[in-house]
Formats: structure tokens, sequence, C-alpha cells
């Protein structure tokens, strides 16, 4: 089975274990790495549920159920967490794990269509039985929303000019295609990054709704915190680290308007474990994917 290689993976699991007998949700479970990592500090009578909405990597928690019975495999998304745990208590959790984005396995698969580097069906759906492919939303996408999408999603300079390219060359039923039509509306060539790096990034969370997801994912993640338990998100992209960033610091300092009769301040209902944590020079050079990852973890104190 494809490997994944877990980023930040001993500081996130340090930074939420809190209790070696307790219950723990990983809801990006991709092929384990943190889940694993995380189950070998927790004590026989602890459990881990762990969640993915890619049926491959709902096989491999399945397989690691079979070896350990700790493990609950579940399969679903951040956005329908509430019922994914239906009939778990309010606060059931002591520690909770996010790792969002692509795995590897998703990127490696040609099949999968998250790569430029590789020719296969432009997807990206990371569940595939579920939601309208890329292919399918860029042949019928209006250049407006089109241009949107990569300018917010993918900081892409060029966002006219390549959606114009694409809508010109549609239809589209491949990686290549989609390559080819941005290769076309580009003038010069950035030889730090791939010409098609910022329009897949962008393509890939509209088609997956990664910052709607990742939104709720925090919300209903915190719901199901038990007093002092901890969630920990990693994100690797700038707009993904603000969204965070954002929710945590509303949690840990709620605002409240200048005109309501509140005397001294608000108390927050969470604390800082970790505010900022990026991989060190030595892991960014073993894992790429690494570099612009970023770890934050909160407690909740009600
Ligand atoms: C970066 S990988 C996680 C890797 C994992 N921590 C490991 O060590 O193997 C992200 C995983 O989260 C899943 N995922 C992303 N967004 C999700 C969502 N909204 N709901 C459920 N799963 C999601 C993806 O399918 C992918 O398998």
């Amino acid at each position: 089975m494809p490997q994944h290689m877990p980023v930040l993976r001993d500081d996130m699991v340090n930074a939420v274990m809190t209790d070696p007998d307790g219950t723990y949700l990983d809801a990006t479970f991709g092929r384990g790495g943190h889940a694993r990592a995380l189950l070998r500090l927790l004590s026989s009578k602890a459990s881990l549920v762990a969640i993915d909405r890619d049926p491959e990597a709902y096989q491999a928690a399945i397989d690691l159920s079979r070896e350990d019975s700790r493990v609950h495999p579940k399969r679903g998304i951040f956005s329908e967490l509430s019922s994914v745990l239906s009939g778990m208590p309010r606060d059931a959790f002591s520690g909770v794990m996010m790792d969002v984005g692509v795995s590897s396995p998703q990127l490696d698969d040609p099949e999968r269509g998250f790569s430029f580097m590789r020719s296969g069906p432009l997807d990206m759906r990371m569940d595939p039985d579920s939601g309208e492919s890329a292919a399918s939303w860029l042949n019928r996408v209006e250049l407006p929303d089109l241009v949107k999408v990569l300018r917010t999603l993918g900081d892409e300079k060029n966002a006219r000019a390549i959606a114009i390219s694409i809508i010109k060359k549609r239809p589209l039923h491949t990686t290549t295609e989609l390559v080819t039509a941005i290769n076309g509306a580009r003038s010069k060539r950035d030889p730090r990054k791939h010409s098609a790096t910022r329009v897949f990034q962008a393509v890939r969370m509209h088609i997956n709704d990664e910052l709607s997801e990742l939104t709720r994912g925090i919300d209903a993640g915190f719901q199901h915190l038990a007093d002092g338990g901890r969630i920990g998100i990693l994100t690797f992209h700038s707009i993904e680290h603000a969204v965070v960033r954002k929710k945590f610091r509303d949690l840990v300092s709620p605002f409240v308007p200048r005109r309501l009769p509140v005397r001294g301040t608000s108390p927050g209902r969470a604390t800082y474990v970790v505010k900022a944590k990026h991989p060190d020079s030595s892991e960014a050079n073993i894992n790429p994917r690494s570099r612009s990852a970023l770890l934050q973890v909160i407690e909740r104190i009600e």
C-alpha cells in the first residue's frame, strides 16, 4: 500500500495527548501515521475513532483496526462529524487531530487526478463516490467564477489569462490537458515553481470544498472535546493557516462588542498549547511536502 510521511508527527501527538486512557479522534486518518504514533502513547483502555472521506484511507483504517482493537474506523467528512459521531457523548474526546489537505497516496495515484506531474483523469475528489469531478466543473464553470477560485484559493496572479485559456481549450478530460491550457497562458515561467502548482491547488480546494470543511471541522471537533481536551490542526496553505488562527483566537479570547455592558474581559473557552509550530529544516529537507506546514493546538477550558 502506498505510504504517507506524517508531518510534525511527534509535535502533534505529544500536544494532543492528555490522558493515556482517553478517547481520541483522528479526523484525517490518511495512512495512519499520526494515529499509530498516538496509539503508542496510549494504554490498552484507550480508543481512537479514525475518520477519512477517502475510501482507500478508510480501508487502511479498517486494516489497522484488525490489528489493534482500540481503533474504530468510520468513513465521513468534517462537515458531517456530528452525524458520523452520533451516539457518542458530546464531550467524548480527550484529543482531536486534523491534518488537512491531500495525502501522498492520493497525489501519487494518477487515476485520482490530483497531480500535474502524472497524466490521468481530471478528477481530484478525495471521495470519488460523491460530488462533482474537476473535469465536470471546469467544463461548465463561467469565467468570473473560475477567475475568483484561481485568485482566492491559488493566489494566482495570472488568474484571468489562465481562466480564459482553460475555457478556450474545453472540453478538458485529463490532467495533461489542464497543464497544457495553463502553459498556454503563461508569458514568464517561475523556475522555482511548476506553472500548474497554484491552479491545481485552487481547483482541488474548490472541488473538495476544503475551506468550508475546515471551518465546520474545527467547530465540530471543538464541540466534542472534554474539558481539558485538545484539538491540533495541521495546515499547508496560508489561507488555511489564517482560518485556523482566527477560529482559535476567537475561542481563546472571544470578541465582545464595546457597547455591550460586559465588565472586564470575557472569559475564553480555550487556551493555547501550540500557537504556531513549523517543521524544522531537517524535517523540511527529508519531506519537502512539510515545508509549508503549520501546527496550531488549543485546549478546552470550560
Ligand atoms: C494529509 S492526509 C492525512 C495523513 C495522516 N495524518 C497520516 O499520517 O497518514 C489528509 C487526509 O485527510 C482526508 N481529508 C481531507 N479533508 C477531509 C474532510 N473534510 N473530511 C474527512 N477527511 C478529510 C484526506 O482524504 C486525506 O486522506
